[in-house]
């Protein structure tokens, strides 16, 4: 169930997987020694503090045998049943060294065995300890002006959808047009939300991030999204829908903690209010992954952020008070508005609409396409859901196997995801902001064209238009057609 095209790997020094290994990876672990230092500094205990100083030592131990291209090391046994199939895969690769590696492979592994360093100690302080938790709260809270109006939004459209207003006075066809524009709106609010994840902050400021988050940018950057298949999948909704089948259900495989995780509950809240479907599955991580993935604590972090939005928005962290930022105080109506978000999403989740189910396989070394072969478990409840979003970029590598020389551009997107495609079972919907190589799916041309562009990479070979989550793809596959 493997692509026989070998994968782009960190050895081609024209791809992002090269400037991944060399200038991001590094930030991102040195980044991990900072806050563990930080976290050793504030405790008490000297046993917790040695097994900190420890943390530390393998951090570096870590950027230092990656800065100098030295072997990967079978990972430490933590007692998880993927260490193995990590271990054996490392072996097959014939034990290489870190600036000649498949890119994927070797992205999964850094997390992997940072998360070993926490899960081989024995305090509870560093067991699930989270170095990226910190940097994805932070950035939540600077997205305040986006996700206030996006609370006012939601608010409005959900107030209306359950009073049936906006089926008064229309006629059928008004009311599907309605809410497919609503529908578009929602998707492409959570689409943009991926343009915005922690592991690109090493070259996006927080105000870059800001301007991509309002509704203004949004309406500008439709012109942005390269293939849109938003309407193929909303009319397979709205004949779920119409069939009468009682349980309809949309599962998302989440990418981002933070502003990401709140544009997709909008989603899925959304969906919910409009019948669209009967359960939302949410499929978060197991252990910190890329930075800024979520983990189960993350939808409670954030869950509990807008149950009292007062108190979060006005406690300033060491950070801010030492960055000499004050408290702002929201509003009376914003406080009513992020508290709607907060009752909806607690109610649809104690309810059951509303579920969570984390799996090992998302944090395996491969490719979706052994989705068949190792997770058979996992595949067959998929099948049981309508349809399965794929967030953010990460998830497309994976889908379309990270493929080297990268696949043609032209090339069909259910080709291009193997064994998830046509006769899988499920149906996928991928809604990703391009920030690597790999892409599938565009109209013959528009890749040379995109190259042509300024810092489009040109004849250098480079796809450097595909590296910075300005452009998008959304793409669908009826497996089940
Ligand atoms: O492009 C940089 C990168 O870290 C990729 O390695 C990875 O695919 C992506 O960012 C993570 O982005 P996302 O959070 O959208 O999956
Ligand atoms: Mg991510």
């Amino acid at each position: 169930f493997d692509t026989k095209t070998p994968q782009s790997r960190t050895s081609e020094k024209h791809s992002f997987a090269y400037i991944s290994a060399r200038d991001r990876w590094p930030v991102i672990i040195t980044g991990g020694i900072d806050d563990v230092h930080r976290a050793t500094a504030a405790v008490e205990d000297p046993a917790i503090q040695e097994e900190g100083k420890r943390i530390v030592e393998k951090l570096a131990k870590l950027k230092y045998e990656l800065q100098h291209d030295r072997q990967l090391t079978p990972l430490d046994d933590d007692g998880q049943p993927d260490i193995v199939g990590y271990n054996k895969e490392l072996e097959q690769l014939g034990n290489p060294k870190w600036f000649n590696v498949p890119w994927l492979y070797a992205e999964c592994y850094l997390y992997r065995r940072i998360s070993t360093f926490f899960s081989l100690t024995t305090s509870s302080k560093w067991k699930n300890y989270d170095i990226f938790a910190r940097q994805k709260m932070a950035t939540f809270k600077s997205s305040r002006p986006a996700v206030l109006e996006l609370a006012a939004r939601y608010k409005d459209i959900v107030t209306e959808l359950e009073s049936g207003a906006a089926q008064e006075k229309k006629s059928d066809e008004e009311v599907k047009a309605a809410e497919k524009i609503l529908f578009t709106e929602m998707a492409e609010i959570c689409l943009w939300g991926n343009a915005t994840d922690l592991s690109l902050l090493t070259n996006l400021s927080y105000e870059d991030i800001q301007k991509l988050q309002g509704s203004k940018a949004r309406k500008e950057a439709e012109k942005n999204i390269l293939a849109n298949d938003l309407d193929a999948a909303f009319q397979m909704l709205l004949k779920a829908q119409s069939s009468g089948k009682q349980e309809r259900r949309i599962d998302i495989v989440l990418d981002n903690a933070g502003f990401e995780l709140f544009v997709d509950l909008i989603l899925a809240g959304y969906l919910l209010s409009a019948g669209l479907a009967t359960t939302v599955v949410l499929h978060p991580k197991n252990i910190p992954w890329f930075v800024s993935d979520v983990v189960p604590s993350d939808f409670s972090d954030l869950l509990g952020a807008l149950a009292d939005p007062q108190a979060f928005y006005t406690s300033l962290s060491d950070d801010e008070k030492h960055a000499g930022k004050k408290a702002e105080p929201l509003k009376e109506e914003e406080v009513a508005q992020l508290k709607f978000l907060f009752e909806r999403w607690a109610q649809f989740h104690g309810n059951g609409r509303l579920v969570i189910r984390p799996n090992g396989f998302w944090t395996e070394g491969g490719s979706y396409w052994r989705l068949p072969g190792t997770a058979k478990e996992l595949l067959g409840d998929l099948r049981e859901s309508e349809l399965v979003v794929f967030k953010g970029d990460l998830n497309y590598r994976k889908l379309t196997a990270d493929v080297s020389a990268w696949w043609d551009p032209t090339t069909p997107f259910p080709e291009a995801i193997g064994p998830l495609g046509p006769g899988s079972g499920i149906r996928v919907l991928a809604l990703r902001t391009c920030k690597a190589d790999v892409v599938v799916g565009l109209p013959k041309g528009e890749d040379e064209r995109l190259r042509a562009t300024d810092g489009g990479g040109g004849n250098t070979g480079a796809r450097k238009w595909a590296w910075s989550g300005k452009w998008a793809v959304v793409q669908f596959c009826d497996g089940k057609a």
